[in-house]
């Protein structure tokens, strides 16, 4: 899957999209993520149906159990599928189901559990399945079957025992809910021309493929599916079947999660886009389509292998809880991250979108083709596609400068949460990851971003090419297969061996068990009087006791790449805790920048003198210091400040020398970390003096994109600069420089007075939106839901959705907080973002807050415990926290839903508490220092 919100799935399927009949188009595919209601799991364990043997704590019987005994290997399903896309007599909208899977018998036993859940199994004879023997074998006779709720499991006691090394044929006939919970197969709504369509798709990861028929339900169970999907033509009863059916297959051997089907009227074009037809017609898969063919042609080359399946598509759905996932063939995206209309879409959904087809469709091999074995190994897998989707994005769109975009997205965002004590390794242990919601959890910032700069920091100490050789190998080994991450260091280290010139301090294995095996990263010390380096564990709260033990110590084996004074010196391993590199003791009129082009995942900080030194050097000349290392000085000076290793002063500092920058990645550095401030101080006397220091390190930077686009009546051609172009509005307009306010209200004026023609450019429309609706009243305000609800561009609908947020109105933001409850206004994959939005706001967090409070419960049984969105919820309304009031709040918040739970939202809380604790001690030695030296710059 994608990441956060946008969370790429992966889609595997083999080889299945069929454009069929009349009205109704059928695609199918291979991989499908699934997230689970709990609303009917009462229903469903009525006795009626099968019987539910609630489980003893002290039991130890293989059904209790998560993991799949290893009893059973599953060859090949056959599966029959029939969606109703019109109510049944019950009000109800089903599917009907027949399913067979030819399994092998490893070992001997008398008992088959295999995964089933919210399925209605019919009885033949007492039983909820038939058991034949293949090849002139008999089959025992079932003794008793049942449904373990907890486990999902059909559980099938037989009478006798299975052989090992005979084939047996397990057969099951059922019935179930096609709900509108966004996991296994589901069904969405939108509307078009005025008329209410219904598709049947589906999204399996992690653990839903069991909600769509019985199977073994492990990424290592990997088997050949047979899938046939019967669908209405054009019926109004659901119940009489018109239409036709639709025989897909076999696929690869592939894991259950990657499988995928559609039953849709979408249309599609060419290398196979499917989208509504209006979206078709309007040529918004057009980007998708032309940056998919190179995307692929990359990946073959950089894996040396061809891609795996005979067809490629990829499906903008309008209801999807992730941002995409990886079916195998049959890549699902939300409608933003695949949509693109030049029109209406900023140059930042296109760089979304490029990135997200290239997360996915690298999944097709790494993920898809070689599945890690389980959950606890995902990081690999994710963290491995969006390291690669930014080598594929940069080879698609070669003038983007894609490559140094990730120490934002990834090192940075990792950066983060991985400073925290609350923070785990990337590798759990395979036995700790067991439950739905334990796996859903691993879908973290640590196993995407953390997993993406680990690995990219591997790959640049192996160098690129020692990298690609061992990962193609490893990927020609493990085909159709399921691997441990140990493989792929191993393969990584043949090719080591087989490459002279390489010399690693320890082998491949050993330097990243010290990375993945133990939470956390170094901060690096760099003294130039002496040449001494040393590393420490680096925490935001510098006196948390860190609960966690580690085997290694806390202490890293840490590639160095370093320049002197703008010239690149060797590279260095520091191997302990401290050592002394004698090329960095350096003289008075040098400095050293070390972690140079951020390829490695650590924290610098050096001496005061040479702290002076890269100030200085930053005012006079900045274009020495590579673009990337700009914006890490910032990023690293800040966080050093936050964990009290400098002085908060020092940090500060490193953002005066903006006013002469103009590139992107050193400004965004700068404004998260200033944005943080602007949290933690917007309700303090501070704010005032630090708006006025902010207003007058940006408006050079405004003043210069007003010159260079005509005052503001074109974008620059650079792809950055437009995001840099988009920082300098925004920035300007919220500290007030003379001229933006004014500006961003007659836009949006102009559009009022005539809503069928918006004149203001796609890239600036978020900024424009929100500062006029917070400029403005309801008036504004109505105009903007008028626009939101009318938006046929899902990109549109976000700005939109985003900035009616932006108002400063109480009573509007409550309005809007309680639309997020009604999925006629705000689409459920929407509902938690949205808060996030409102939580942002200084006026609307208050509010956002309270209604969480009083609505967790509601939430909680809507998305159910196995869903990923609570971390972010969390995270988005506890962000400002800073105040020991708060803290307690927070802390209450967590004892009077302790029943009700916070499923995947755990950590998160767990992080919320840490991160304000830290902020409220930090606030007490720093506040003071902090106002003086912004009234002493502003002055
Ligand atoms: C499963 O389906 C395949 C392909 O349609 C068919 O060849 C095979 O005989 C079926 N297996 C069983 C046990 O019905
Ligand atoms: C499954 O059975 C339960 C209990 O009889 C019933 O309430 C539910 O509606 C059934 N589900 C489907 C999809 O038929
Ligand atoms: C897709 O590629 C064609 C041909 O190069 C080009 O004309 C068109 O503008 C591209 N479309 C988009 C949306 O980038
Ligand atoms: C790519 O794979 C082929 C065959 O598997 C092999 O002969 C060739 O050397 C590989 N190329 C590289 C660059 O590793
Ligand atoms: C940080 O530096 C400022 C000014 O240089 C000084 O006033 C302050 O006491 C220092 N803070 C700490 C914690 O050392
Ligand atoms: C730029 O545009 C604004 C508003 O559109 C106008 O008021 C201003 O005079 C223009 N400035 C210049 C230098 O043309
Ligand atoms: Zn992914």
């Amino acid at each position: 899957m994608g990441k956060g919100y946008y969370i790429s799935k992966h889609l595997a399927t083999a080889a299945m999209v069929l454009a069929a009949i009349a009205l109704v188009t059928i695609i199918a595919l291979s991989v499908v993520y699934n997230r689970e209601k709990s609303k009917n799991a009462a229903k469903f364990s009525k006795a009626t149906t099968l019987p539910v043997f609630p489980t003893p704590k002290t039991s130890n019987e293989p059904w209790d159990k998560y993991r799949l005994p290893d009893t059973l290997s599953p060859q090949y399903y056959n599966v029959t599928l029939w969606p109703r896309l019109v109510k049944n007599a019950n009000g109800m909208y089903i599917f009907t189901g027949i399913s067979g899977v030819m399994f092998t018998c490893e070992k001997k036993t008398d008992l088959i559990l295999i995964h089933s859940n919210k399925l209605n199994l019919t009885v033949f004879k007492g039983h909820h399945a038939k058991l034949t023997g293949l090849s002139g074998v008999t089959a025992p006779a079932i003794k008793t079957t049942w449904f373990q709720s907890e486990t999902q499991y059909l559980v099938i006691q037989l009478e006798g025992k299975l052989k090992p090394g005979k084939d047996y044929w397990l057969y099951t006939e059922f019935t179930g809910e096609l709900a509108d919970d966004l996991e296994g197969f589901y069904r969405s709504e939108y509307m078009e021309n005025g008329e209410k369509k219904i598709i049947a798709i589906t999204q399996m990861q992690a653990t839903y493929a069991r909600k769509a028929f019985p199977c073994f339900d492990e990424p290592g169970m990997k088997a050949v599916f047979h899938i046939t999907l019967i669908h209405d033509r054009g019926t109004t009863n659901g119940m009489l079947w018109t239409g036709g059916q639709t025989i897909f297959g076999p696929t690869k051997r592939m894991s259950t999660y990657l499988i995928a089907f559609v039953v849709s009227d979408f249309t599609y074009i060419d290398v196979r886009i499917w989208a509504r037809k209006k979206a078709i017609e309007d040529r918004q898969g057009d980007y998708a389509l032309n940056i998919t063919q190179p995307i692929l042609e990359f990946f073959e080359k950089y894996y040396n292998t061809s891609y795996p399946l005979s067809k490629s598509d990829q499906i903008a759905l309008p209801d999807f809880n992730s941002g995409a996932m990886e079916n195998w063939g049959l890549v699902a995206y939300r409608e933003t991250a695949l949509l693109y209309d030049p029109r209406t879409s900023a140059n930042g959904n296109k760089q979304r979108i490029v990135t997200v087809v290239s997360h996915e469709l690298a999944h097709m091999w790494f993920g898809n083709l070689v599945t890690v074995k389980w959950w606890n190994d995902l990081w690999l897998n994710e963290g491995f596609a969006s390291y690669v989707e930014y080598l594929g994005a940069d080879y698609a769109e070669p003038t983007w400068n894609m490559k140094d975009q990730t120490i934002l997205y990834d090192l940075q965002s990792a950066f983060a949460v991985d400073s925290l004590t609350s923070s785990h390794p990337l590798s759990r242990k395979e036995e700790e990851v067991n439950t739905p919601s334990e796996i859903s959890e691993m879908f973290n910032t640590i196993s995407y971003s953390k997993g993406a700069a680990v690995l990219k920091m591997l790959s640049e100490f192996l160098t690129e090419p020692v990298f690609a050789k061992g990962l193609s190998n490893y990927l020609k080994q493990f085909a159709f297969g399921s691997s441990v991450h140990s493989d792929l260091w191993e393969y990584l280290q043949k090719a080591v061996d087989q490459t002279p010139g390489i010399k690693l301090p320890y082998s491949v294995h050993e330097i990243m068990n010290r990375w993945i095996l133990q939470m956390g990263f170094p901060v690096v010390t760099i003294d130039t009087r002496t040449g001494n380096v040393s590393q420490k564990h680096f925490l935001l709260e510098p006196e948390a006791v860190v609960d966690r033990k580690s085997e290694f110590n806390y202490e890293w084996f840490v590639p160095i790449k370093w320049m002197k004074k703008g010239q690149v010196q060797d590279q260095l391993w520091l191997l302990q805790k401290s050592a002394i590199h004698k090329p960095m003791k350096v003289s008075k009129n040098e400095w050293v920048l070390a972690n140079l082009h951020v390829s490695g995942y650590f924290r610098v900080n050096y001496d005061l003198g040479n702290w002076e030194r890269l100030l200085s050097q930053l005012e006079s000349n900045h274009q020495v210091i590579p673009v990337v290392n700009r914006a890490q000085i910032l990023d690293d000076a800040f966080n050093l400040a936050r964990a009290s290793i400098i002085n908060i002063t020092l940090a500060l500092r490193t953002t005066k020398y903006l006013l002469h920058e103009r590139e992107y990645i050193p400004w965004e550095a700068a404004l998260r970390n200033l944005n943080y401030f602007f949290q933690l101080f917007d309700r303090s006397e501070v704010y005032g003096a630090m708006q006025a220091y902010l207003k007058k390190q940006v408006k050079p930077l405004f003043e210069y994109f007003g010159t260079i686009s005509s005052n503001w009546t074109t974008v620059p051609s650079g792809h950055t600069d437009q995001f840099t172009q988009i920082i300098a509005l925004s920035l300007a307009c919220s500290t007030g420089v003379e001229g933006c306010r004014e500006l961003t209200r007659s836009w949006f004026k102009k559009w009022m007075q005539n809503p069928p023609n918006n004149a203001i450019h796609p890239n600036l429309r978020s900024t424009v939106y929100c500062n006029a609706i917070a400029a403005g009243g309801a008036e504004e305000w109505n105009f903007g839901w008028q626009m939101f609800q009318k938006a046929t561009v899902a990109a549109e609908a976000v700005k939109l959705r985003s900035a009616l947020a932006c108002t400063k109105v109480p009573w509007l933001l409550n309005r809007y907080l309680e639309y997020t409850m009604n999925p006629e206004k705000i689409r459920k994959q929407d509902a938690t973002s949205t808060i996030g939005y409102i939580a942002s706001n200084i006026i609307g967090q208050p509010l956002a807050w309270d209604f969480i409070r009083a609505n967790w419960d509601y939430f909680f049984k809507l998305y159910g415990t196995g869903s990923f969105i609570f971390s972010g919820l969390i995270r988005d309304v506890t962000y400002r926290f800073c105040t020991p009031f708060e803290l307690s709040q927070l802390k209450r918040f967590q004892k009077d839903n302790a029943e009700t739970g916070f499923g995947s939202g755990t950590q998160a809380l767990q992080q919320a508490i840490e991160k304000t604790t830290a902020k409220i001690k930090w606030l007490e030695g720093n506040k003071e220092p902090v106002l003086q030296w912004f009234l002493s710059e502003s002055a």
